[in-house]
């Protein structure tokens, strides 16, 4: 007899480049039936066995998104699945400099992005998800500068404490239910990315910790996209996931 494959379904946001893609091939290469939502595009080896939607979203404006999302997911539930998981992994630095010297329009695209988008799409995978029988998975993915202030990031710094936040608040919502989703907000390290370039090559003028950034990158201290790609799945894999719900993959 002819047996059903049963898939891990992920959703993954900012999957075009930088730890996102990295996260992105990792999952194919393991059978995932994987979405994906950015901007853009990435080009992606989808292997025998798993199988890969690509959206290009703007997350700024992630209300119709979210829409699309739950209705998507309400029409996966009678595919023979595995577990389910959302990654939030998009993010977007608004540039580097002292709060008062940033502009309305970044400020306001980095929360959205980074922080209002996350919400929304939780909130529409929650929903979609709550009658499902499989595990249910909600990772944010944080940064140790939601835990650390710096300056001339405050906008990123109030971000991934706001997803830590959430992450707590929403882990203790879904604790009470039946098969309640398991909810982990977790570092990731620092890595090789469009975003590190983004504060090395910041102005020292208006970004005091540029130096350090720079250093970061010639000093070799920099995860490859791929290897946190790794740390971070092998931490979603983990049979305690979600019993800390703000951790590091530093400290795994
Ligand atoms: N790099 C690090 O050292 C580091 C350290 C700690 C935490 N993190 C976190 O790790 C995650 C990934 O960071 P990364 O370094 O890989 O960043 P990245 O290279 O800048 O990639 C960001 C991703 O987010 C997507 N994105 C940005 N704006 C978007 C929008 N308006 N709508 C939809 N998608 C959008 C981008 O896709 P499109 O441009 O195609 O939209 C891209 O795929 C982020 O949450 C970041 O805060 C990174």
């Amino acid at each position: 007899m002819l047996q059903t494959m049963k898939m891990h379904l992920t959703v993954l946001t900012g999957a075009s480049r930088g730890l996102g893609a990295a996260m992105a091939e990792q999952l194919l290469k393991n059978g995932h039936r994987l979405l994906t939502l950015s901007r853009h595009t990435a080009d992606l080896w989808v292997v025998a066995g798993s199988d890969l939607e690509q959206w290009t979203a703007d997350l700024v404006d992630a209300a119709p998104v979210a829409a699309q999302l739950e209705a998507w997911l309400l029409a996966q539930a009678t595919r023979p699945l595995a577990s389910v998981t959302l990654i939030n992994n998009a993010a977007a630095l608004s540039a580097p400099a002292p709060l008062h010297e940033s502009s309305a329009d970044d400020l306001s695209r980095a929360l959205r992005v980074g922080l209002e988008a996350p919400m929304l799409l939780s909130a529409a995978f929650l929903r979609a998800t709550a009658g499902w029988a499989v595990p249910r998975r909600l990772l944010f993915i944080s940064s140790g500068l939601g835990r650390r202030a710096m300056a001339g990031s405050a906008s990123y710094c109030a971000v991934k404490a706001g997803m830590d936040h959430l992450a707590r608040a929403i882990a203790l919502e879904q604790a009470g239910l039946a098969n309640g989703a398991r909810v982990a907000s977790l570092a990731p390290g620092v890595i090789d990315t469009d975003m590190q370039v983004q504060l090395r090559t910041a102005d020292p003028a208006r970004f005091p910790e540029q130096a350090r950034f720079a250093a970061l990158k010639t000093g070799g201290q920099l995860d490859s996209p791929g290897d946190a790609a790794a740390k971070v799945l092998a931490y979603l894999a983990r049979p305690d996931f979600g019993q800390n719900v703000t951790a590091d993959v530093r400290d795994a």
